[in-house]
């Protein structure tokens, strides 16, 4: 008889952002008349730069014809693109990654969902706490997350608590962890880390021989003087792997393309995480499409770096608008300056939840409750700043109206 993976079984019902479309949608049918703004998942606006959209209508112009026609690409990008991240993203700021070292792929959501296959069930997993869900839910399903309780969490998961006390930045667990998860410009709460902070979780991981899973997917939204890399601090070639997206950098949240960083000196038991990687991915997936990664490589063209440092700073001032108005109206609100997310306190202690339901009820706002990432996140919330300027203006001004005392 067939039997199922009962760690799936442990799992809450559905994944936070399913949930929140469904309360949305339930609201939305009970008040048509109702104007909802969404800034709860953390999808992008702004249309594709011109300068993706003319690459891929080419590309596709290649594959309708026989001699320019492909089939099956390289499992892990093909050569034109993981050059021209290996070029831009790293050798141009000094940081030593080769093409073979990056892996394309549909995007950081799969990668930092999928990275655990290469990893022994019984390692010791650390995260933040509030953090993003795929850290926590995938690992759950792979067996290790142990047994959930309502106060402390997963039993096997080392939670590392970033609150209003750490600044929202984790501290170096006491008891040791073997897989540490780390999101910087951070998702949710929106703070960035410094230099010298990171380099104490490099000493930490190559001290102990365990690996950093860093996320950079929100590094292009970074204004201060704070690392894009991992790789820009000594050591991290031997205990990180690095996660980046061109979802938010470049519009790609529909079109679907990302990549990761595994150096080739990162090894452990004396085996490449690398080649290891390199074995599942072409096991398991094909590859992107010709067309997305044509899309993806003029991202690096100058037009295309132009229109996306137009699009971030727009989505910037989206940021700035939020915070500020969020703290003229009476609110705690944090973020929002070297990322796209800014995280407010709920008034009145009012639990997350709550919030989401009175905010949505009264403004028609969409937010995602800060329980949703954590315990830590009780009494939080989270906007992104990923709304039209029209629309983030709007949002800013019904919040003004109902909350400003
Ligand atoms: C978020 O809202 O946290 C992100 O959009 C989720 C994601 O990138 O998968």
């Amino acid at each position: 008889m067939l039997k199922i993976n009962e760690n799936f079984i442990k799992l809450p019902q559905s994944y936070l952002f399913v949930d929140i479309a469904r309360k949305v949608q339930q609201f939305a049918e009970a008040h048509p008349e109702k104007t909802i703004i969404k800034m709860g998942i953390g999808d992008v606006t702004k249309p594709l730069p011109k300068a993706v959209v003319e690459a891929m209508k080419k590309a596709a112009d290649e594959m309708g014809q026989a001699e320019t026609f492909r089939g099956y690409g390289p499992e892990n990008g093909y050569a034109f693109l993981r050059e021209a991240i290996a070029e831009n993203d790293y050798r141009k700021h000094g940081i030593d990654i080769a093409p073979d070292e990056i892996f394309v792929s549909d995007g950081a959501k799969s990668d930092t969902g999928s990275i655990g296959d290469i990893f022994a069930v019984d390692n010791v997993v650390a995260v933040c706490d509030p953090v993003y869900p795929v850290y926590i839910d995938t690992n759950v399903m792979a067996g290790r997350g142990g047994e959930y309780n309502d106060q402390t969490g997963w039993s096997k998961i080392v939670y590392m608590p970033c609150t209003e006390e750490t600044n929202f930045l984790p501290e170096i667990p006491k008891e040791p962890v073997d897989v540490i998860y780390l999101c910087f410009p951070n998702n949710p709460s929106g703070v960035g880390i410094t230099r010298e902070a990171l380099q104490q979780w490099v000493d930490y991981a190559n001290e102990h021989q365990a690996v950093i899973l860093y996320d950079a997917a929100y590094e292009a939204f970074i204004t201060e003087d704070l690392p894009h890399s991992i790789y820009e601090i000594e050591g991290a070639h031997t205990c990180a792997i690095e996660f980046r997206s061109f979802s938010k950098t470049a519009g790609f949240t529909g079109t679907r393309c990302a990549f990761t960083v595994i150096p080739k000196a990162l090894q452990f038991q004396g085996v490449s995480l690398n080649a290891l990687w390199n074995r599942r991915q072409s096991t398991k997936m094909n590859g992107v499409s010709y067309v997305v990664q044509r899309g993806a490589e003029a991202v690096y063209s100058p037009e295309g770096q132009k229109e996306i440092q137009e699009n971030i700073a727009y989505y910037l001032n989206n940021a700035k608008i939020i915070r500020e108005g969020l703290t003229a109206a009476g609110f705690t609100a944090y973020g929002g300056v070297n990322s796209p997310y800014v995280w407010l306190k709920t008034p009145d202690g009012m639990t997350s939840w709550e919030f989401f339901d009175l905010l949505l009820e009264k403004t028609g706002i969409v937010g995602t409750p800060g329980s949703g990432f954590g315990l830590n996140g009780e009494g939080f919330f989270r906007l992104t700043a990923f709304n039209t300027l029209e629309n983030t203006k709007a949002a800013i001004q019904r919040i003004t109206d109902y909350f400003r005392k």
